[in-house]
């Protein structure tokens, strides 16, 4: 009721209002189209109250008196902190960076369960394959073959993928005790020994299944999960063994939708991705094969609500594992929560043409966890958050909508920082006022590189 009251009675003075509000601000003049309109709504929200709103609303924008008692004049290395999507690791080794998910008594992960999704990914692309083994072959050679797109070689969600895969096609090979997860380049004839030709019996005939090509996509400036880079791919490797591909996989759907509409959705060949951006999901329509939900929705959810409870002073499980007073929680069927880690984990679903309906807005808030925070009790307060790369499709096209939509939920001022996927310090220049903000949301480049952030809110 109130929001809807402000946005009609704001309307008028909202242009002047947002453009003040976005010429004021250094970080705003750098970042993404986005931000600037995310200004507008978060100006709407600071707009002076007029006499018709309640006057609790006017203590509760009053900074000296935050909600749930968190000071104001907190150092920026006591305020709160979320890592998300890249979850702070050593990138060859895929160890946790213990320092860096403890930064303080305020600091988590948030991602989603890459093994869980991993495995998902991999049964669905065999289950595809069981159930067309009639017409997959497309050369009628016996062999299935396969090509696949890396994201990127040192990201663990990514590795975890590439095991997925190899593992329910049988195309693992072990190394140090786990399957080897490292690109082959080209692979017609089965010689590469990062992977082993699998075989799948059905119906009593054997298959051997072959992974014809992978490679990380990575582009010249260094961006990883390069969408363009795995479109010229796929023209490479069809124009020297097209024949031979009966199946394109990829560690996502930014990637394996570039791979669609450049090669595979003319040419009838099943391709899978990950992430269930929205072109995705409506291309399973047209013959991509299928795509995983990281919950993207629950994410983006969760990202917010524990500074949010940070900031209120309130247990980190508020409106997660125990309803808010506003009824927001979570079931135990979407995610889960790892204490040792310090690590908030989605859970991932399958997304196939059986179900593909039911995913095609990746936008929408999770019903369970829309309902309005009251601003009387929790103020608005304001959130440094950054984007690894203002082009990533799935973070760009699914998860800052979510955020975007989630921040108004919570009452949270969000600046949007866009980076450019290849430097950090593209990003950490902007983060040259930590002591505006009340708390820190942040999506590196590199896993590694956590204290690039942590030194500089620990100044
Ligand atoms: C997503 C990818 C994305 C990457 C960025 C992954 O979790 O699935 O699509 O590019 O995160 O870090």
């Amino acid at each position: 009721m109130k929001k809807k009251f402000l946005s009609m009675t704001m309307a008028a003075v909202l242009l002047s209002f947002s453009l003040a509000a976005c010429g004021g601000d250094d970080a705003s003049k750098k970042s993404e189209p986005a931000d600037q309109t995310e200004k507008t709504d978060d100006a709407e929200k600071e707009a002076p109250d007029d006499s018709a709103d309640a006057p609790e609303e006017k203590d509760a924008e009053t900074p000296e008196e935050p909600a749930g008692g968190a000071p104001s004049d907190l150092a920026n290395k006591d305020k709160p902190l979320v890592w998300f999507n890249r979850q702070p690791s050593n990138s060859s080794t895929g160890e946790l960076d213990m320092a860096a998910l403890s930064f303080n008594d305020n600091t988590y992960y948030v991602g989603f369960d890459a093994n869980q999704g991993a495995e998902l990914q991999g049964t669905m692309v065999k289950d595809y394959i069981e159930a067309n083994i009639d017409s997959i072959d497309r050369n009628g050679d016996g062999v299935i073959g396969y090509v696949l797109a890396i994201g990127d070689i040192g990201h663990n969600d990514s590795i975890a993928r590439t095991r997925g895969i190899r593992k329910a096609l049988g195309t693992g090979v072990d190394k140090d005790g786990d399957i080897n997860s490292d690109p082959v380049g080209t692979n017609t004839d089965g010689s590469a020994a990062a992977v082993q030709d699998g075989k799948i019996e059905i119906n009593g005939k054997s298959y051997v299944v072959r992974e014809l090509a992978s490679q990380e996509m990575k582009n010249s400036a260094g961006a990883t999960w390069d969408a363009a880079t795995a479109g010229n791919a796929i023209g490479t490797w069809s124009s020297s063994f097209g024949e031979e591909i009966d199946v394109v996989v990829s560690n996502n759907d930014g990637m394996g939708m570039s791979m669609f509409n450049a090669w595979s959705k003319d040419n009838k060949v099943p391709t899978f991705g990950y992430d269930a951006n929205n072109d995705a999901v409506a291309a399973i329509a047209e013959g991509y094969g299928g795509t995983i939900s990281q919950h993207a929705d629950v994410q983006a959810y969760l990202t917010l609500r524990v500074l949010r409870n940070a900031l209120d002073g309130v247990d980190v499980d508020t409106g997660i594992g125990t309803a808010d007073e506003a009824g927001n929680v979570l079931s135990e069927d979407v995610y889960k929560y790892n204490a040792d880690e310090r690590s908030y984990y989605a859970l991932n679903v399958a997304v196939t043409a059986d179900n593909y309906q039911d995913f095609t807005d990746s936008t929408k808030v999770f019903e369970p966890v829309s309902n309005q925070l009251d601003e009387s009790a929790h103020a608005v307060k304001k959130v440094w958050l950054n984007i690894y790369n203002a082009s990533d499709n799935f973070l760009s096209s699914t998860y800052q909508p979510l955020l975007q939509n989630y921040d108004d939920i919570l009452n949270l001022e969000v600046d949007y920082i866009g980076g450019d996927g290849q430097t950090e310090s593209n990003i950490t220049n902007r983060l040259g006022n930590p002591g505006q903000y009340d708390a820190f949301a942040i999506n590196m480049v590199k896993t590694d590189n956590a204290a690039s952030y942590t030194a500089l809110l620990s100044q």
